[in-house]
């Protein structure tokens, strides 16, 4: 069963209850979302080879204190860092580090900011100087799979709808779909309830209303689905060590459909991609 329930009330901690938020917390998720887009905007010239990944962590760090945010995956459950970076194999959560980015490599960037309470959580792929076309056909596979999970977005509809839509997609794009990890309600909590599968079936899971916000964020691989967990605690890198990609947006339920608060201000939804949407 689901239980729903208005978002001022108990904020503190993820009870299964899904949130539904009013139109002074969407204002709000508009605000951050829009400021963690435009965070993911600014790095897109700096992402070159030889740039680190610290690199990267000190410039989403100091972004955020020159706007008034903070990153909100610094000390979150014991990470360290403001930002993730997760390169070629490794399916998410990369821990920033010293190493340079090389010629060809496909990096995605996780930004969380946190202003007034609310977060703006997002992500994209950034190519690295010139990325051979197996690796960009995946990037492009993959943020196709996140529109087509956001066009399931709409009150009455189920959020199984939208791993449905992602699976049938990807997998017929030869592609495999990462199962253990998942989008997530987020608002007032990192991550809230309720889970958003990027699989499954069309029905499956509760049905959305209005004032539901939660992320999208498909982690797709060229190779088989599954991962498995550095020793670091962090990490996780598809265990075939076939490429993986992955881009996150946060989504609001509306009356009538679905407002994409992430989406970037500066026209970089996929930087480095050149995507025919009408095709
Ligand atoms: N931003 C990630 C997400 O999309 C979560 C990162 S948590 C961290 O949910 F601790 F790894 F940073
Ligand atoms: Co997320
Ligand atoms: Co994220």
């Amino acid at each position: 069963m689901t239980t729903y329930l208005a978002a001022e009330a108990n904020p503190t901690h993820n009870t299964g209850a899904i949130r539904l938020y009013d139109a002074a917390a969407f204002a709000a998720m508009r605000h951050v979302c829009q400021l963690t887009a435009r965070c993911l905007d600014s790095l897109v010239p700096m992402i070159q080879p030889g740039v680190t990944t610290d690199a990267i962590d000190r410039a989403v760090t100091e972004f955020a204190l020159a706007n008034g945010a903070v990153s909100a995956t610094l000390n979150y459950r014991g990470y360290t860092k403001s930002v993730c970076t997760s390169i070629n194999h490794v399916v998410c959560h990369g821990i920033p580090n010293d190493k340079p980015l090389r010629d060809g490599d496909i990096v995605n960037i996780d930004v969380t900011l946190i202003v007034d309470g609310f977060h703006g959580d997002a992500s994209r792929m950034y190519l690295v100087g010139n990325v051979k076309r197996a690796a960009e056909r995946l990037c492009e596979v993959t943020y196709r799979s996140l529109l087509l999970g956001i066009e399931e977005v709409k009150p009455g509809k189920h959020v199984g709808d939208i791993g449905a839509a992602i699976q049938a997609y990807a997998e017929g794009e030869r592609c495999s779909v990462v199962r253990d990890f998942c989008g997530h309600g987020v608002g007032k909590l990192f991550h809230d309830a309720p889970n958003i599968l990027h699989y499954g079936r069309y029905g499956e899971g509760a049905e959305m209303r209005p004032g539901m916000i939660f992320t999208i964020e498909p982690m797709i691989n060229l190779g088989r689905p599954h991962v498995k967990l550095l020793g670091d605690g962090w990490t996780a890198v598809t265990r075939d060590r076939s490429l993986s990609a992955q881009y996150e947006h946060t989504v609001g339920v509306t009356e009538n459909g679905v407002e994409v608060f992430t989406r970037s201000p500066g026209g970089f939804e996929t930087p480095g991609l050149s995507l025919d949407l009408s095709a």
